[in-house]
């Protein structure tokens, strides 16, 4: 049955240079996982027992993707049959490929999109560390996994964004599967020059962002000069143009369902913000901060911020770090 394959080795894809963070997480996590044979990007652990399928649910946040390791064979070939043959005939197998390339960790497409898992679904996956080195992993989907091979959209920013926390947005909404509609009016803290600003209103959804700097043209397009003028009609932008620590419940007026930030401050501040904007606006159902770390092995402090944001309410929580992030992780709550 392919439920109960075991296996002696699990491997990690993650960001490269996030290794060291990855295997400090899991010690701060208590998994009693051993890392053995690394790459950039690339980790494999072994724990005293042989690990299964449900092993991998834990919510590593400098893994991208989770797999049981099928060992490393010389060609892509070779690694596929593995996978075959790990899976039987019970599935219709779906094979993604990954690849290390151009100092990144990278999902391959086969064509022009990517074959995207439905949740329960078995996925091989092959990844590419050189000419003659692929391994073979197996996971299977589930809530709040990146559908994509390496965890990463292969998004391109559109060349009218005004930065690249375009990206950070779109990459969060893909890999954690979130939805918006017209009704949601996001808070933004930390929204100039508007990257952020400009994928939400793309999606429909109106924002008032809260920055003293100066906005790019493409979303002051959109603006409205006060929050009291907000059309029905279309979405639109509320410029809060002040500290965050200067705003109150009259700019936020009525309705605000989302919380994020993307300033650049330290998670204390940050998350002190939250819990204040949350108390402002109880509307607020969904929470996605960009903490910015001095250094990733401040990881190890993240179920001090999981527990702030459960202290707030928020039943759902996850900390992860994307392809698009540096010393940067997605924090995201929800009611
Ligand atoms: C990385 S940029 C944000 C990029 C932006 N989210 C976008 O989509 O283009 C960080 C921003 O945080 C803002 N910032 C820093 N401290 C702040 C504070 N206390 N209140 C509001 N904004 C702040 C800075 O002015 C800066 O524009």
């Amino acid at each position: 049955m392919t439920r109960s394959i075991t296996e002696e080795f699990i491997f990690a894809l993650t960001n490269p240079g996030s290794e060291k963070a990855l295997k400090l997480e899991s010690e701060t996590m208590g998994l009693a996982w051993r890392s053995g044979y690394q790459r950039r990007g690339f980790v494999t652990f072994k724990a005293d027992a042989p690990y299964t399928l449900d092993s991998l649910e834990q919510p590593l946040a400098c893994a991208r993707r989770l797999c049981l390791s099928l060992g490393k064979s010389a060609t892509h070939e070779e690694a596929r049959t593995r996978i075959h043959q790990a899976m039987g005939d019970r599935e219709a197998v779906m094979i993604h490929h990954a690849r290390f390339f151009d100092r990144k960790m990278q999902g391959v497409s086969d064509g022009d999109w990517f074959e995207l898992p439905r949740l329960g679904q078995l996925v091989g996956t092959v990844v590419e560390l050189g000419p003659d080195e692929f391994w073979a992993g197996l996971h299977r989907h589930g809530q709040g996994l990146s559908p994509y091979p390496a965890g990463d959209s292969g998004m391109a920013m559109p060349a009218d964004s005004p930065s690249r926390a375009w990206l950070k947005l779109e990459e969060a909404t893909r890999f954690f599967g979130l939805e918006f509609n017209r009704n949601d009016i996001v808070v933004e803290l930390g929204c100039a020059p508007g990257g952020v600003v400009l994928a939400l209103l793309n999606r429909g959804v109106s924002v008032i962002g809260v920055d003293p700097a100066k906005m790019a043209e493409v979303v002051v397009a959109a603006g409205i000069s006060a929050r009291d003028d907000a059309p029905a009609d279309r979405p639109w932008f509320y410029h809060c143009r002040k500290p965050a620590a200067l705003t109150s419940k009259r700019d936020l007026g009525q309705g605000v369902t989302w919380f994020m930030s993307d300033m650049n401050q330290s998670p204390e501040v940050v998350l002190n913000e939250c819990a204040r904007f949350c108390k402002m606006a109880p509307s607020i159902r969904g929470v996605l901060i960009t903490l910015k770390l001095t250094d990733l092995l401040q990881v190890s402090a993240k179920t001090e911020w999981l527990a702030s944001l459960a202290a707030m309410g928020f039943k759902t929580t996850r900390l992860q770090q994307l392809s698009v992030h540096h010393k940067e992780f997605a924090l995201l709550g929800l009611k």
